[in-house]
Formats: structure tokens, sequence, C-alpha cells
């Protein structure tokens, strides 16, 4: 089965072509850049990127993939989570091409396909077999961790109360005058220095606290540790270079120990760990998950770089994988910006 997808839940207009769930024959990814100079995305910048770029990067995925319009079996976008006004241009281009295609239309859940996005890398193992799995989706929206017992079987146990990783990291990159967004730079000038001069909060949501039902110690809250560095620069302005380093590596330290403690809590069964999202491109949480895992005989699964962060390619390998909502149905549903996976 030949996918065609469509991503366009926030600020990546993407495209690709996948068969079966797992080649990918073309993944074209455009990011958004004119959101820099406002410290986030700006909604209405963003849908009206996408109305620019979509028909062209979609026209390019095709071209790329080298299959004729008529080799296309079925079309998905991602119809949520992710900013209404951004997923209504790839929900909307999705139905159109599904129509004039006369093929099936699959709306595809974004978080789902970040997990899935682990299977896009031809040296992982048969996704129907890599089970039990614990699936940790760790980007710039969400952070979330659920329990897999078969494929397509998600049940959500942890998420974070307030910020999302990458949000939490943006916003201090912001404090630390680092730029947006600062994952990435906050990753780069971590390694440079050795984690324990500076202390943050470890993230815990007490006992009690609205998780919505979900176990308090699987769960996160980042914005105490947003508050604590802000607290810290106000009280003693960075002054150096290398202080600023090594303030963005404690902070860094502190938010990828709150999502492998949590990960750790959480693992249970499983025999598999799968980790997608733009976050999952940091170098420390790499390392620490891999430690984690290997102390618990858990194989590590991690989305290759490019497929990281928001891409197609893991909308039309999730829908190549008889997930999603498929035709009828499909075409009398409006996007969700805050549909769940579970
Ligand atoms: O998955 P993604 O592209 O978009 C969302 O769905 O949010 O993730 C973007 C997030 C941003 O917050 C960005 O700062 C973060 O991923 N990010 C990183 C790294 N590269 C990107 N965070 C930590 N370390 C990195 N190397
Ligand atoms: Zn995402």
């Amino acid at each position: 089965m030949i996918v065609l997808g469509i991503e366009t839940s926030c600020d990546e207009t993407s495209a690709a072509v996948a068969r079966n769930g797992r080649e990918v024959l073309s993944c074209i990814v455009h990011t958004q850049q004119q959101h820099k100079p406002y410290g986030g995305v700006v909604p209405e910048i963003a849908s009206r990127c996408h109305i620019a770029l979509l028909p062209g990067i979609v026209r390019e995925a095709v071209e790329t993939a080298g299959v004729p319009w008529s080799g296309i079996d079925a079309v998905a976008a991602t119809r949520g989570p992710g900013l209404a006004s951004s997923l209504l241009v790839g929900w909307s281009m999705a139905k159109g091409l599904a129509l004039r295609l006369d093929r099936p239309l699959i709306a595809i859940n974004h978080t789902e396909a970040h997990l899935h996005s682990v299977f896009l890398d031809p040296a992982a193992p048969d996704p129907l077999e890599a089970i039990p799995m614990l699936g940790l989706a760790v980007s710039g929206g969400h952070t979330s961790i659920f329990r897999i017992p078969k494929y397509g079987e998600l049940h959500l146990v942890g998420r974070t109360v307030d910020d999302a990783a990458g949000e939490a990291l943006d916003k201090a990159a912001k404090l630390l005058n680092l730029g947006y967004p600062g994952g990435s730079v906050i990753d780069k000038l971590s390694r440079t220095k050795t984690p324990g001069v500076y202390t943050f909060p470890e993230g815990n949501v007490r006992e009690g606290a609205a998780t919505g039902g979900l176990r308090h110690d699987l769960c996160l809250s980042f914005s105490g540790l947003k508050t604590s560095l802000l607290h810290q620069v106000t009280r003693e302005p960075p002054k150096s270079d290398d202080e600023v380093a090594q303030l963005a590596c404690d902070y860094q330290e502190a938010v990828v120990r709150a999502i492998v403690k949590r990960c750790e809590k959480a693992l249970g069964k499983a025999k598999y760990m799968a980790v997608g999202g733009g976050v999952s491109l940091n170098s420390r949480l790499r390392v620490l998950l891999a430690e984690m895992c290997a102390a618990h005989n858990v194989r590590l699964l991690m989305a290759l770089p490019r497929h990281c962060g928001d891409n197609a390619a893991m909308i039309a390998g999730l829908a190549g994988m008889d997930r999603g909502i498929s035709s009828p149905e499909s075409f009398s549903l409006d996007i969700s910006p805050s549909w769940p996976v579970d």
C-alpha cells in the first residue's frame, strides 16, 4: 500500500510517500522560519505559510517518490492534536486530494505517528512483534508516556501537567537569550559542561494534583523548573558565556532526568521502548535512556534524526499500518486540535 501523507500540525509543512508502513519513498519537510522574531509559533502566520507552501511540497513529494498519481493508494493527514488553523490546511488538502484521486482518506493522530516514527528505520524490528512496549512522545507540544501491550493499543500512563519538555527548554533558551527554538542550542552548550553546579526542582507532581486520573508519580511538571531558572538569573545574572552554558546544562539535566525517572517507573513488563518527537534528538536524553534501558534489559528504539521532528513520513507510515480512521467515516470528520491518542 502506497500512502501520500500530509503533516501541518504546527510550523512544519511536510508531505511524504511511504510504502507498506515503513518504507519511506520521499519526505519533504519545510520548517517555517517566520516565527523566530516572535520567540514562538504564531498560529496565523503558520497557517498562511502552510497554504502558500503545501501544494508545491505535495507535488515535490510525489515526484521525488517516482510514483505516478494513479499509484497512490490512499491519502493520509494529521487530524490532531495540534494548532487548529494549521491542522485545517493539511486536513482540507488531504480531503480534496482523496476526492480528486478517488482514494481513501485516512485521519492520523500526530502523537501516535511520533511513536511509529521509530519503525521508519529499516533496522527496527517488526512493529507487530516489538511488544510489550513503553512509548515516549516528547516534543515542543507534548510529553506523554504510553504503555503499549500490542501494536496500535496505546494506554496513556503519564504526561506533563503543564509545559511540554521542548517548551520548557525553549522557554529557558529565551530566558538565557539563546534564540528560538532553543532546545538544540541548550543541547549543544550542555555538551561543553558537566552538570552539578546549579540545582533545579525535579518536576514532581504532588499527590492529589489534577492529573486526569493518572498516577501522580508518572506525571511531570516543568513550570516550577522554569520559574526557578527565572529566579536564578534575576538574582544572579550570568556574567559570562561560560555561566550561561553551565545554567543551560544543569537545567537540561533536570528536564531529562525528570523524564527518564518517570519512564523507568512506568516500564512494567516492557521489552521495548520507543521514543519520538523533536526532543528525542537531545543527546543527553539519548544517553540516559540508553543507560536506563540497558539496566532493565529493554531494547531502546529511537527515531532516525530526520524523523524525530514533525514530518509526514510518520503520517504516511502509520496510515500504511492500517491505523487511523479511514473512509467513508473520515470524510465527515473535522480536525481535532486536542485529539487524545487513546
Ligand atoms: O516534534 P517537534 O519538531 O515539534 C513539535 O511537535 O513540537 O519538536 C520541536 C521541539 C522544540 O521544542 C525544540 O526545541 C526541540 O524539539 N528540540 C530539541 C532538540 N532539537 C529540537 N530539544 C532538545 N534537544 C535537541 N537537540
Ligand atoms: Zn510533533
